[in-house]
Order: C-alpha cells, then sequence, then structure tokens
C-alpha cells in the first residue's frame, strides 16, 4: 500500500483512543519470546480489529497495546460514538480471548482503554492508506492516553468532552473529578459501561424534547397521498432526500404519527458505522416486529419469533431457520449451513418479504428505512427484493437518504421523490420562535419600544445571525441555539410563565461586549463541525483542498481573484471548481463581467477554514489581500472591508490598520456607527500593540477622533468611554505640540462637560475653543466655536449672548461646505444651531420667531438626511413644543425621535425620547397611573452618563404630579429639581420650575381649605 500523504497538515475534531494490555508482563516473565508473542499478537489483532470495524485509524501499534483515531484521517460526523464502540467491543472480545488464555496459562489478561475527543493538527493521508506514519499532535491525545492510564483493567474511561457528545448513546458511570498530572484543575471523568438506549440523532433530539414542528405540508400530503394508494393495494415508495439535518427523520416521524392508527409502521434505520454490520437495519426492524427485547435470553426470543409466525399463518413455517440466523439465534445443526451463501442470501430475503407481504394482509403496512446513505450491502439487497413484485400489496416502504445515495426506483410507477428544501425565511422564523419562546419572539418583531426592552435589539440581531448562518437547516439551528445557552450567552428565563422555553440573552451579552460586531460570537457546536467535516472529507484531495483555500479567501469570490491567489494551471482549476460546483460546495452566481462563486453553506466555508493551519492561513490572507489590492486598484474603497479582514488575519498590522481606519471611516459616513466602533476599535488595539513612536502617536490620536464620533452617537455625550477616549486624545495632543486636533479634542471635552453636568466647564472650554478658532482663523472651527459657546449660554440663562453666537455660528454655515461636519463632528452645525437659536428666541420673548426657527432645523435636517443631527433636531422640537404647552405636537416629534433613536441604537436621544413621550401620555390623560414610569425614564437617561436637562425633566415630573394630584410629591420633585440646577449651572428652565412651586402651593392650599 502507498502512503499518500498531502504537503498540507491540517487541524482535525478527533476523538482518540489508546489501549493497552495489563498484566502482560507478568504473563509473559518466564515464557519464551515467541510463545510470549504468540500470546499478546491475538489481542493487538482484536483491539485493532475492533478500530477498523467502526472505521477507526490504527496511528501506533505499540508493544502490547494500540493508539487510534476516530474521525481522522477521514472525518466521520460520530467519531466520538465510533470510538466508544470500538472501545466496548474491543473489551467484549478481550475478555472471550482472556479465557481462552487462562485456560491455558493460569493467568488473565486484561485491557485499559481511554478515550478523548479534541482538536488536533495532523497530516491528511488517503482513505486506503494503513501506512502509520501519521501522528497527531495535540494536548487532546496525551489526555486520552492519561485517561487509559488512570483505568482499572477491563475498563473504559472518557472525559467530558466525549461524554457530553455522545449522551444517551452510551451508559455511563460519573467517577466524579479527578486530578491528572500535567493539568492544574482536575477533570470530571467517566466510565463507560455499555451501550445506551439511543441508536440516532432524532432519538437524541427527541429526549431533549422535539422543537414544534413547522412547515412540510406539502410533504406530508405526498405522504398521504402514498398511503392513500397504498391501502387500495397499490404498493408504493417514497424516497425522501436531503442533506444532514434537514428534516427527513422529523418529516417521516410527524407522518407515522398522522398514520400509526390505521396501520401497521414498521421501523429500521441504519448507523453511520453500520456498513459493517450486515443486516442491521432489517434486524432492528424484525426485533420490533416480533418485540424482542434486548434482555430476552435465547429461548425467548425463538418462541417469540414462532409464536408470532405461527400465528399470522402456518404456511409459513419454512421462514423461520432464515428468521433465526438473521436475528442470530442459534439452531444447532443449523440447516442453512451446507447452502450456498448466495442462495441462502436471496432466500433470507424471501423470507423476509413473504412475512411481510403476509403480515400486510390484516392491515396496511408501513415501512420506514432511515438513512440509506448508510445501509449495508445485505440490506440494500432485500430492499432491492422488496420493491420488486410487492405491487399490488398494501404496503408503503417509506425511505430517506443524503444526496450522495443513489438507487434505480427513479423510473417506477410507484415511486415517488420528494426533494427537502430547507426550511424558507418564513418557516426558519416560526422555528426560531418556537426555540425562543414564542411571546418573545412576537415582542421582537413588533420592535423594541422601551429601553427596558431595548435588550431585544442585540437579541434581533443575533437570531438574524443565526438565520443568516445556518440558511434554514432546522439542525444547525438547534445546534447552534443550544451551544450558546449551554455557554450562557442565552438563558432560559424563568419568569414567563407561558408555555414553553423563553429564551433572552444573559446579561452584559449586548452590541457593546467585544468580539464580533453582534458581539456575540457564535461558534460551530460541535455535532455540526462533525456533519460538515465528515461531508468535505469525502472530496478528492485535490478539491479538498482547493476549498480550503477558497474558505479563506471568502464566502463569495469572482474568479479573477481565485486565479490570482491559487497557483494551478488554469484547466485544472476549473475542473476542480466544476467539481465543487457539482458537488454542491459552490454556487456560480450570475455576474458582471465575471463569474462569482459562493459557498454553498455559511457554516461549510468556517468548517474548512477552521481546518486550515493557522501558519497557512496567514500566508493564504495575506496573499488574497494582496490580490485584491491589484485587481481593483481603481475602484479600492469598495474593498476596504475586506482588505481589512484580510490583512488583520494575516497578522500584517499595518496593512490591517491602514483598511480599519478607511472602513470604519466609511461607516460613519454610512452612519452605520456599530459596525464603525468595532472597526475603528480593532484598529486602535492593534495600533497600541506597536512600538511607541512620535508617528504612532499621531496615528493614535486621528484614530481616537474618528472613533470618538460613532461612539458617541451608540453611547451619548458622557459616557465613561467616550470620556476615556479624549483623555487620553488630550494626553497625544500634548505630546505631539501644537495640532489642528486640538480643536476637536477640546470639543469633545466640552460636549463631556456640558451633558455630563458642568456647564460653567463646557462654557470655559467654549471659550478655549473660540480662540483657537482665531488664533487658526479656520472658518470651520470658528462655526463650531461659536455655536459652542451659544449653546452653553443657552443652557446658562444668557439667552441674549446666546443668540448672538448662534447667529454669528449661522452666518458662516453654508450646507454644502459644512456637510463634512456632519461626519467629522458626528452633527451638522447648521441644524444644531438653528434649534438652539429656536430655543433663545422662545426665551427672549419670541414665539413665532421660535417656530420658524425650529421648522427650518428640521427642514434642514430632512434634507441631510443625517440620522444623528434628525434626532438631534427631534428633540429639541419636542422640547419646544413642551415650552409652548402643544402636548400633541411634543408628542408627536418625541415618537419621530424614539424610532430614529431604536433604529440606529442613539441611546441618549432614545432615553430623553422615552421621557417626553411618558410625559405626553400622562399630560393627555392616558396612563395616569404611569407616573412612576417616568422617574423610571429618567434614570435610563442617567444611566448614559447625562446629567443634562435633568432640572428640565423634572420639571415635567412635576407637572405630571400636579395633573395626578400629588401635590406633596409634586414639591419635592421641584426641590430636586432646583438642586439639581445648582449642582451643574443649567437654568434656562429654572423660572418653570418656580413658576410650578408656586401653583402647587396654591393648589395645596385650595386643598387645605376644603
Ligand atoms: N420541519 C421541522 N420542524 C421542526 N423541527 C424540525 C423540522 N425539521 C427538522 N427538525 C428538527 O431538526 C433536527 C434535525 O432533523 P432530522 O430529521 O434529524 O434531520 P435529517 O434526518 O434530515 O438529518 C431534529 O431535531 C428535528 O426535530
Ligand atoms: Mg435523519
Amino acid at each position: 500500500m502507498r502512503a499518500v500523504v498531502l504537503a498540507e497538515d491540517e487541524r482535525k475534531t478527533i476523538t482518540a483512543l489508546f489501549a493497552d494490555l495489563k498484566g502482560s508482563t507478568a504473563l509473559i516473565e518466564g515464557l519464551d519470546p515467541e510463545e510470549a508473542r504468540a500470546i499478546i499478537d491475538p489481542a493487538l489483532q482484536l483491539m485493532m480489529d475492533a478500530v477498523h470495524r467502526y472505521d477507526g485509524y490504527v496511528a501506533q501499534a505499540l508493544g502490547d497495546g494500540i493508539f487510534a483515531l476516530f474521525g481522522a484521517p477521514i472525518a466521520h460526523e460520530d467519531h466520538p460514538q465510533r470510538a466508544l464502540y470500538a472501545a466496548l467491543r474491543m473489551q467484549e472480545d478481550m475478555r472471550r480471548y482472556s479465557d481462552q488464555v487462562r485456560l491455558r496459562h493460569g493467568t488473565a489478561l486484561a485491557l485499559r482503554v481511554g478515550v478523548n475527543t479534541g482538536e488536533v493538527v495532523v497530516r491528511s493521508i488517503r482513505k486506503d492508506d494503513l501506512h502509520t506514519d501519521y501522528v497527531p499532535v495535540g494536548h487532546s491525545t496525551n489526555l486520552a492516553a492519561r485517561m487509559e492510564q488512570m483505568a482499572t483493567p477491563g475498563s473504559i474511561l472518557t472525559t467530558e468532552y466525549t461524554h457530553k457528545l455522545t449522551a444517551g448513546y452510551f451508559e455511563v458511570k460519573a467517577l466524579g473529578a479527578a486530578s491528572i498530572k500535567g493539568m492544574v484543575d482536575p477533570l470530571p471523568v467517566y466510565e463507560v459501561l455499555g451501550a445506551g438506549p439511543l441508536r440516532t440523532r432524532m432519538q437524541v433530539s427527541a429526549r431533549r424534547g422535539l422543537t414544534r414542528f413547522v412547515g412540510r405540508q406539502a410533504e406530508l400530503e405526498q405522504l398521504q397521498h402514498a398511503l392513500e394508494r397504498a391501502k387500495t393495494g397499490h404498493s408504493q415508495i417514497v424516497g425522501t432526500m436531503g442533506e444532514p439535518g434537514l428534516g427527513k427523520s422529523r418529516l417521516l416521524y410527524e407522518f407515522k404519527l398522522l398514520s400509526h392508527s390505521s396501520c401497521l409502521v414498521l421501523e429500521a434505520y441504519s448507523v453511520s458505522h453500520g456498513k459493517a454490520s450486515p443486516y442491521l437495519p432489517v434486524i432492528e426492524l424484525l426485533k420490533s416486529y416480533f418485540r424482542i427485547e434486548p434482555s430476552d435470553d435465547e429461548r425467548t426470543r425463538r418462541q417469540k419469533v414462532i409464536g408470532k409466525v405461527l400465528e399470522l399463518d402456518r404456511s409459513l413455517e419454512d421462514t423461520l431457520p432464515y428468521l433465526y440466523t438473521v436475528l442470530g439465534i442459534e439452531e444447532r445443526p443449523s440447516p442453512l449451513q451446507q447452502m450456498d451463501p448466495q442462495i441462502r442470501r436471496q432466500r433470507t430475503f424471501d423470507a423476509i418479504k413473504k412475512l411481510l407481504l403476509r403480515e400486510s394482509l390484516n392491515q396496511p403496512l408501513i415501512l420506514i428505512f432511515e438513512d440509506l446513505h448508510w445501509i449495508d450491502s445485505e440490506t440494500q439487497g432485500f430492499l432491492d427484493t422488496l420493491s420488486k413484485g410487492v405491487a399490488s400489496a398494501k404496503i408503503l416502504l417509506l425511505v430517506n437518504y443524503r444526496p450522495e445515495y443513489h438507487h434505480e426506483w427513479g423510473q417506477k410507477t410507484y415511486y415517488t421523490q420528494l426533494h427537502l428544501a430547507p426550511l424558507s425565511k418564513a418557516e426558519a422564523e416560526e422555528f426560531l420562535d418556537a426555540l425562543f419562546g414564542s411571546s418573545v419572539g412576537a415582542d421582537l418583531r413588533v420592535g423594541p419600544q422601551e429601553l427596558g426592552a431595548h435588550t431585544g435589539a442585540p437579541l434581533q440581531t443575533l437570531r438574524q445571525l443565526i438565520l443568516e448562518k445556518t440558511q434554514g437547516t432546522p439542525f444547525f439551528i438547534e445546534e447552534i441555539v443550544q451551544d450558546l445557552v449551554e455557554r450562557g450567552v442565552l438563558v432560559r428565563d424563568s419568569v414567563r410563565a407561558d408555555p414553553g422555553p423563553a429564551l433572552s440573552l444573559a446579561k452584559g451579552v449586548g452590541p457593546q461586549a467585544p468580539g464580533a460586531p453582534t458581539g456575540v460570537p457564535l461558534q460551530i457546536p460541535p455535532t455540526v463541525q462533525g456533519v460538515l467535516a465528515a461531508r468535505i472529507d469525502r472530496l478528492a484531495p485535490e478539491e479538498k483542498t482547493l476549498l480550503q483555500q477558497l474558505a479563506v479567501i471568502g464566502r463569495e469570490f469572482p474568479l479573477s481573484l481565485v486565479r490570482q491567489v491559487i497557483t494551478q494551471p488554469e484547466e485544472e482549476l476549473h475542473r476542480l471548481l466544476a467539481a465543487l460546483q457539482h458537488k454542491e460546495f459552490l454556487y456560480e452566481q450570475p455576474a458582471f463581467p465575471e463569474v462569482e462563486y459562493i459557498f454553498k453553506h455559511a457554516l461549510t466555508q468556517e468548517v474548512a477554514y477552521g481546518s486550515v493551519l493557522i501558519e497557512r492561513r496567514k500566508v493564504l490572507h495575506e496573499q488574497t489581500g494582496q490580490a485584491i489590492e491589484q485587481l481593483y486598484k481603481e475602484n479600492l474603497d469598495e474593498h476596504y472591508s475586506e482588505l481589512a479582514h484580510h490583512y488583520h488575519r494575516s497578522g500584517n498590522t499595518e496593512k490591517a490598520i491602514e483598511y480599519l481606519q478607511k472602513v470604519g471611516q466609511q461607516a460613519v459616513q454610512r452612519s452605520a456607527h456599530a459596525e464603525a466602533v468595532s472597526y475603528l476599535t480593532t484598529a486602535v488595539r492593534l495600533l497600541r500593540a506597536m512600538p511607541e513612536t512620535p508617528a504612532r502617536a499621531r496615528r493614535e490620536l486621528r484614530l481616537l477622533l474618528a472613533l470618538s464620533v460613532p461612539l458617541t452617537s451608540v453611547r451619548g455625550y458622557a459616557e465613561k468611554e467616550v470620556k476615556a477616549i479624549y483623555d487620553r486624545a488630550y494626553l497625544l495632543c500634548q505630546q505631539i505640540g501644537e495640532t489642528p486636533q486640538l480643536f476637536l479634542v477640546l470639543r469633545g471635552l466640552r460636549y463631556f462637560h456640558l451633558v455630563g453636568g458642568n456647564i460653567p466647564e463646557a462654557q470655559a472650554l467654549g471659550e478655549k475653543l473660540l480662540q483657537v478658532a482665531q488664533r487658526t482663523q479656520d472658518s470651520g472651527f470658528l462655526l463650531q466655536a461659536h455655536f459652542a459657546l451659544g449653546a452653553s449660554l443657552c443652557l446658562l440663562g444668557d439667552f441674549t449672548l446666546s443668540r448672538i453666537h448662534l447667529e454669528e455660528s449661522l452666518v458662516l454655515y453654508d450646507v454644502s461646505t459644512y456637510r463634512s461636519h456632519s461626519f467629522l463632528y458626528g452633527q451638522d452645525p447648521g441644524a444644531t444651531a438653528l434649534s438652539y437659536l429656536s430655543w433663545a428666541l422662545w426665551f427672549l420673548g419670541y414665539p413665532d420667531q421660535a417656530l420658524k426657527k425650529m421648522q427650518e432645523a428640521l427642514s434642514l435636517a430632512q434634507e441631510l438626511t443625517h440620522p444623528y443631527s434628525q434626532a438631534f433636531v427631534l428633540c429639541c422640537a419636542s422640547m419646544l413644543h413642551q415650552y409652548r404647552q402643544e402636548t400633541q405636537a411634543s408628542h408627536k416629534q418625541a415618537e419621530r425621535q424614539i424610532a430614529i433613536g431604536n433604529e440606529q441604537g442613539f441611546l441618549y436621544w432614545l432615553t430623553l425620547g422615552n421621557c417626553y413621550r411618558r410625559w405626553a401620555l400622562i399630560e393627555q390623560g392616558q396612563e395616569m397611573d404611569e407616573v412612576a414610569q417616568l422617574r423610571e425614564h429618567m434614570d435610563a437617561v442617567r444611566s448614559t452618563g447625562t446629567e443634562l436637562f435633568r432640572p428640565y425633566l423634572f420639571t415635567l415630573l412635576a407637572r405630571a404630579l400636579r395633573k395626578t394630584r400629588q401635590i406633596e410629591e409634586g414639591l419635592k420633585v421641584v426641590a430636586e429639581g432646583m438642586i439639581a440646577g445648582d449642582k451643574t449651572g443649567e437654568r434656562f428652565y429654572e423660572a418653570e420650575l418656580y413658576r410650578l412651586k408656586g401653583e402647587l402651593l396654591l393648589q395645596k392650599a385650595e386643598g387645605d381649605k376644603a
């Protein structure tokens, strides 16, 4: 045999098994070496046989033990099960062998087995190679060896991870945590005792609790139709084809529930390691027909078979020897032993068929054969026999299989083919609702209305991410959700009483969390990884290598990019791409001017990616980055995000930062603030890991200022992190010396103080800004400085001076020149100055002019289509209407402000808007008992670090209390408002506090009189 070692090593998740003989040294001492070998060799052979039976790979045969792998070189989706089945089999065979040895030599032999699952680096070798220069490297194999060393002779030990992956398939005993050499913490260890009650994945799912069934109505109807035909004596076959996890088994399960009352249903399933076990599905089917239990002894089994057969029809007596043989019931001497194997085989098939045909005369029969892609050749032979010549029986044969299985029923009139597609978008949503608990899903679709429900936004993002990744494969969806629950990202809501386990995000998980843009990193659960890795490993080696390379290039890629990165002769490349398309790993997308490819499943791409060694990935990422730079010289700006991605992963920090900054700024322009924060934060982090130089300081300053804009948008002006950024930026300015960026930094600090509760300090910084602006004679700076002063003066209550500065600012303003300020400063200076000017005019006693300026501000913001500026102006407008006692109009603007806040994740505007809405509702006589809620909303505003408008908000609260006749409480609130104003210097609405105090006192006096 020739070892075909491919050039590249790869990462794989495998299950490692160590087994060795205990007691062999004692036995061998005093024996002739040849004699000793004669004892040891058969034991080694039996270990290897057990491994091979479950398609494992013997990596090393040691003196008196072996080291074997499952899931490599070729991945199997159920490698942990296979390893444990092999271990059990070894122990069983070993016990038998040991008995023989003891009889002959007086000493016993016993086997210790250790098993563990984990990721390793291996060199890939062709399937048919049994050469042993294939050794995986990784901690997880050491752990398997440790398990073996800890096992008492005759037992099998495994780790928690392997146990978790195989739960239900095996009977185990938890041995508690044991300390393990080389490991800090003790690890839980399990002893594997025997096979458990479950055989298939569907049974495991059923034990976990089936998710509410969705969709598949057309398929159920077709099955129903076939059954109707079968019942009238026209035997039918229905084949359901679909990729793993699409719901083939579930469909048949549901159909069975619908029809079992009118038929006899017999089920048979193949298992992935079943090819080596002839007749396994048929045996299962017959066992359930004869109601044979695992605990039945030979005699009971025989009686059950005879009883049932003769009761059915005495003339079936001649089938008995065949049934006995298949069922492993021994007859001595067996009449069949002399028969030619081929003839015996055919007669066995005929016997079973006869039995089933006879049974179908009593009532219609549904026979279910699952997972034909794993079928053994005997069972296949039986199915071929069965499907011929039962045309007029009342039998419905239901089979299911994955696309790689081929059969010859296609042309038959009595055959129906169902092709299971992924769940549609709507069905997948429904499926997720069912998993998350329906009530949560329903809430989410309406959209979070209040801050309390604001966590709905990240949850919704997470749901979208799950839908995108899994593309309608229910198994993947279930496993990913289950994985999130197990990792504590999702928690079951114990408060909710309605049916179904409502899931919600754990505390602290949200868009702010580090990591992926959503903050919730999705991981591929090992179960899903196993299924996909097994599919990938069935590819030819050169196809697989290409797929891995493509996975690094991306989910989608044009042909020219592949050509640039992958050095393969053109023809070969085309052949391989065509093969990958044919096997449904890739799709071709119509695109102009050239062909584009896309991975059919995002998850396949990820699994293939994960199998590439990190070192190799880096090289490919770097090559891809360079290729993109070359190919798209002309329009590089459309590729910044890919470039940032590739250079980040390739470890090219220099370029990664460059592109992260560019794509971050692009995101700001699109008002994609959360995204921008994530890009720019990454860039800052990468930069800080570089050596400190003056150039680095300048670069960091630029990045921080770029980051400050979107960060302020999503967190608010006075939030801790925003402040930290400006503090650091200020420090950098001082290091660098005179720099135009100082202006931006001072402006940021000014906002922090303004919103954070120190308006006089903000005013002082405003004056500094004006100095810098005058010194540099930059008209953009001047405009900003006048606006800054105008705003703080207004808040301090100096409306005359405020008006002068604001008008000054507006003289300098011009839409087309200063459009860029929206992105540089985060908001448009014209629209915001108009808003403040409108207020100043109102307080100076020009209500009509005030209204007019606000109209101008609103239409300017509208025209700019800049959401942040819009939210700003809407907030000011809502407040102006409150001053004017126009509750309805105020309410309307607040609703618009909330909508934008929610949509864009502007916490500051959202929380303020919630206060105005609550107040307006109370003022309009609705929700009168919700005054406490207004308080809560005010606290939410404060949670963003905001002290600004607190005295103002107290006037709203006091009005609400007056409205609901809570006079004492109202007076207290007014006092609180005054204290708050004294603290922050906010005076613009102080007069209203006094007015309210007067009114409340009057009301109190009247109340006392009455
Ligand atoms: N239409 C569906 N509605 C609800 N759950 C489904 C649906 N289809 C599949 N599932 C669930 O998804 C998982 C995988 O389905 P399964 O039938 O085992 O897939 P397959 O047999 O095609 O590999 C199971 O837990 C199953 O209950
Ligand atoms: Mg199935």
